[in-house]
């Protein structure tokens, strides 16, 4: 069976995603953290590989995404973007990397791209951090906006509970997902919202618009990639669909290991010099 990658379609830019939404192409989104992962999901035909700093979670073991640095970003980037051929690898700017102000975001966002390999950014805010994202657009740097449930913000929300049910937040979604279309975001994430606001949301910008947990009425979706493969099974929300109980079948292969460890069965004769 040929792989997307080995079928030569066209590498994914941010003019290719944008031509899939006029065209009613969905966009198809995943997260990776490392070469390994990074190299299956760009041969399955994933468009879009996000180095999340969802990373603070599923890489690194944090409860919240704000202890992840930029440096740790940087590294978990640069396995990817060695591993990606056909996709487009974005990378998040993590807490306290451009919050500061506006010089700042874009030092961060030159980090990203000069030492990881990364081919856009992701930036969580609307009104903001406006100036930070036209900055870094005028510098050449693709952005993509994060609007809805922003984890960076869980201190503020107090919950990781569905955003923008209230009239005045969904308004203010409205005008910040207006406003990064209008500064040239080349796609929007929207988490965790209501799917009658997202549709809306999609149908009102130009760029692609990518839900988590927002319905299907957006232009693409993304998940965390060790979710969907069933490896962090106490992580339950409704929007997740798991693909695949991996965290069975890779629990039941280490255990058959150290039962032929220990019952001198592994290495046998064919597996030694
Ligand atoms: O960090 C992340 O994985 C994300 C996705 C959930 C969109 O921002």
């Amino acid at each position: 069976m040929s792989t997307y990658t080995e079928s030569k379609l066209p590498k994914v830019t941010t003019a290719r995603l944008r031509e899939m939404k006029q065209r009613g192409e969905k966009i198809a989104c995943l997260t990776a953290y490392d070469y390994t992962t990074a190299r299956l999901v760009d041969e399955a035909g994933l468009d879009f590989i996000l180095v999340g700093d969802s990373a603070s979670n599923v890489m690194a073991g944090n409860t919240t995404t704000l202890p992840i640095t930029l440096d740790e970003m940087i590294i978990y980037a640069r396995s990817v973007a060695k591993a990606v051929k056909r996709a487009i690898v974005v990378v998040d700017l993590p807490f306290g990397s451009y919050q500061g102000n506006s010089k700042e975001a874009l030092a961060s966002a030159i980090r990203v791209m000069k030492e990881a390999g990364a081919e856009a950014i992701k930036i969580e805010g609307g009104e903001e951090i406006r100036e930070s994202v036209e900055r870094i657009i005028s510098a050449g740097i693709p952005v993509c906006g994060h609007l809805g449930l922003t984890p960076q913000s869980i201190n503020k929300f107090g919950t990781y509970g569905v955003r923008a049910r209230e009239e005045a937040e969904a308004a203010k979604l409205l005008n910040d997902a207006r406003m990064l279309d209008s500064l040239g975001c080349f796609a929007i994430v929207l988490e965790k919202i209501p799917s009658e606001l997202a549709e809306r949301v999609a149908k009102e910008v130009s760029c692609p618009v990518i839900g988590i947990g927002a319905g299907s009425g957006v232009d693409g979706q993304i998940l965390v990639v060790q979710d969907m493969l069933g490896m962090n099974t106490d992580f339950k929300p409704k929007f997740l669909r798991r693909y695949a109980e991996l965290g069975d079948v890779i629990r039941e292969s280490l255990g058959r290991y150290v039962a032929d460890v220990k019952a001198v069965d592994f290495p046998n004769a064919s597996e030694q010099y």
